[in-house]
């Protein structure tokens, strides 16, 4: 079902200064900032040669990374994306075997505008889980 490890996503209290360490101090390539409303998160993405890194900034009420944050200051690890072929396909399969996709359980578009899907942290080693099909 898995395809590529498609990106690591890091919460951070302050994007433009998470967006300055990557490229400042480590020298790496970095997007400009993406306001996605949908998802209530501001993004940036870090390119790497094999996979990319995506900082999460909170955007407006009720973000779901604001409470995350307010349990890790300085940032952390918030979730881990992996490609999929067929996101229905993947997603009828995994709720076969009882793991929980998170909200209303049909994809959102993300920020590559391609369709994705959370699956619940419990279900899946205590990490956030996003498929983008691709
Ligand atoms: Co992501």
């Amino acid at each position: 079902m898995l395809g590529r490890l498609n990106h690591v996503a890091i919460a951070v209290p302050d994007l433009d200064a998470a967006a300055a360490s990557y490229r400042n101090q480590l020298g790496a390539k970095v997007s400009a900032p993406q306001a996605l409303p949908e998802h209530g998160v501001t993004v940036v993405f870090v390119e790497l040669a094999n996979t990319k890194v995506e900082l999460l900034e909170p955007l407006g009420e009720g973000s779901p990374i604001a409470a995350f944050l307010e349990r890790n200051g300085s940032g952390g690890m918030h979730h881990i994306c992996y490609e999929v072929d067929d996101i229905i396909a993947a997603r009828d399969k995994l709720k076969a075997g009882g793991a929980r996709v998170l909200g209303d359980g049909e994809p959102k578009t993300g920020a590559h505008g391609k369709p994705v899907l959370f699956l619940h942290p419990k279900d899946f080693q205590g990490t956030l889980v996003e498929l983008e099909q691709t």
